[in-house]
């Protein structure tokens, strides 16, 4: 029987189907700007159909799906909270797991019940880590105030950012963190369902949530009784099928229900009517990898950590670029020249051209400017973002003429197609920048037509993308203006 994802309006919106990513040439950011080390392989990604956008071995660029190495992994923060299992070795068995601090804030939660759990991570001041760095308890309060019948808690696991990896392992190595995250997200706001999204860019991964979602359902820690409690949770596993757009929560919402995943306008925001109209919490996977700590050590523990504003530490992951490229948990406050220099080890071979943190669509930093603070406000001050926390080192092999056309190509192969600016735009832009960009020109003003673009995506987009390919396009026209004015010639 046909089901609402076999349709083929629906079908169509994905660009990978079913398709068998094993021996898959990454044409992610990491595996973009590292493509000078293995040009025949990047010839290959170019041409392949269907084009793979990060396969989440940054570390390793250029990668392909046939990779198996780990990235290094190591906490450099204080205090180590979202990788505290991980850096010592993987959290894979439920009863490792408990063993080594886990299951801790579920009990607590448990015990203190819904308002008083709110109250901790309110006073925690976590604030959302899948970009938009909305504060946690702000968003779980509204779904909390709801007055309605079912109300569901979401994983956002498509860590769809090219040039972040850390999902991907929180998810491999520490599973049950993310299912006791969700526990607890669903005992604060009244859910009893759960849904993890997950990428298909990443199939350990996948495999590894099954099966603990099975460990979790046969031992207790979900079901009609958790822990033992009369709280009931279960949560299901929706697998994607190759969409960057699905990761902004009103297209992860549609996809989960089978329709045609394009964004949709907010109001209404998901923790009021998200799936099935229902009051649904979306949640990233690191934010909620950071709840059963805060419930374990209480909120005003983990709000001493960080500076004001950006609260507890971050995951970073850094490409292959660095000299020691891997994924570090480090505090909030970090100067970017630390990150660089100490954390990553500097370069391996090259000079730094630019730093892209939360990329690709986020603004470039350029060197002069590494004596920047690691933290929300402190990178919005300078055209840039935290994002997710993808961190990518750009080197003199990268011109700003194949950059621009990297983001924009990029930007209109993912674009939902409901703004005009994001859905022509994009390919009008990527193609000033192409290589036979004089042709593309026709005669029009090019830098006009670009700045026109520009603006237009920065007021009239509807969702994430089409706002931060503007502030990726304005950090350019702000720090490489000299190397930019050439290609409008
Ligand atoms: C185009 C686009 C893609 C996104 N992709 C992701 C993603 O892969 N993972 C994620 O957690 N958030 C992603 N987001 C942000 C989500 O819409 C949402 O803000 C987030 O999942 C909320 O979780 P948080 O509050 O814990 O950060 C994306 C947003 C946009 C606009
Ligand atoms: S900005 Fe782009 S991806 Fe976002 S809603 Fe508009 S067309 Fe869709």
């Amino acid at each position: 029987m046909e089901t609402t994802h076999d349709r083929p309006d629906v079908r169509s919106f994905y660009a990978l189907g079913d398709a068998d990513l094993s021996r898959a040439r990454c044409l992610g950011t990491a595996c973009f700007v590292a493509r000078h080390l293995a040009p025949a392989q990047r010839s290959e990604a170019e041409s392949q159909s269907p084009p793979v956008y990060c396969l989440g071995k940054c570390y390793a660029a250029p990668a392909s799906g046939e990779d198996a190495a780990r990235p290094r992994i190591e906490v450099r923060s204080r205090t180590a909270v979202v990788l505290e299992r991980i850096v010592e070795r993987p959290a894979r068995e439920l009863d490792d797991y408990a063993r080594r601090g886990g299951l801790v804030g579920l009990r607590k939660a448990l015990e203190i019940g819904p308002e008083q759990t709110l109250g901790e991570v309110d006073t925690s001041e976590l604030r959302g880590r899948g970009g938009a760095a909305f504060p946690t308890g702000q968003k779980w309060r509204t779904a909390a105030a709801q007055v309605a019948p079912a109300k569901y808690v979401v994983a956002n696991f498509d860590e769809g950012d090219p040039g972040a990896y850390v999902d991907r392992f929180l998810v491999e190595d520490d599973p049950f963190c993310l299912v006791e995250g969700m526990a607890i997200a669903a005992l604060a706001v009244g859910a009893s369902q759960g849904w993890i999204y997950a990428r298909c860019e990443y199939p350990d991964a996948v495999a590894r949530l099954r099966r603990a979602l099975d460990d979790a359902r046969g031992s207790g820690l979900l079901g009609p009784r958790v822990l033992g409690s009369d709280f009931a949770f279960d949560v299901e596993l929706v697998v994607g099928r190759g969409s960057y757009a699905c990761g902004e929560e009103t297209s992860l919402v549609a996809s989960i229900e089978g329709r045609r995943p394009v964004v949709h306008p907010r109001p209404p925001f998901t923790a009021e009517h998200g799936l099935w109209n229902a009051p649904t919490v979306v949640n990233n996977v690191e934010t909620l990898a950071n709840v059963p700590w805060i419930l374990r050590h209480g909120g005003a523990r983990y709000a001493a950590l960080g500076i004001p504003g950006s609260r507890g530490t971050k995951v970073l992951s850094l490409n292959s670029l660095f000299r020691r490229p891997g994924l570090y948990e480090v505090d909030f406050g970090t100067p970017l020249s630390t990150i660089v220099d100490d954390v990553g080890g500097g370069l391996e071979r090259g000079t730094l051209k630019g730093l892209w943190i939360g990329g690709p669509l986020s603004g470039v930093i350029p060197p002069t400017l590494l004596d920047t603070p690691l933290g929300f406000a402190e990178l919005r001050a300078i055209g840039a973002s935290v994002g997710h926390g993808g961190v990518i080192a750009l080197d003199e092999h990268t011109a700003i003429r194949d950059l621009v056309w990297y983001v924009f190509e990029f930007g209109a192969f993912e674009s939902c197609g409901m703004c005009t600016p994001c859905r022509l735009g994009t390919t009008r832009i990527a193609e000033l920048f192409a290589a036979n960009a004089r042709r593309a020109h026709d005669g029009r003003d090019a830098r006009r037509e670009f700045d026109e673009i520009v603006s237009a995506l920065k007021y009239a987009s509807l969702c994430g993308l089409g706002t931060g390919l503007a502030e990726f396009a304005e950090s350019i026209v702000r720090y490489y203006g000299e190397e930019l004015r050439p290609c409008f010639a």
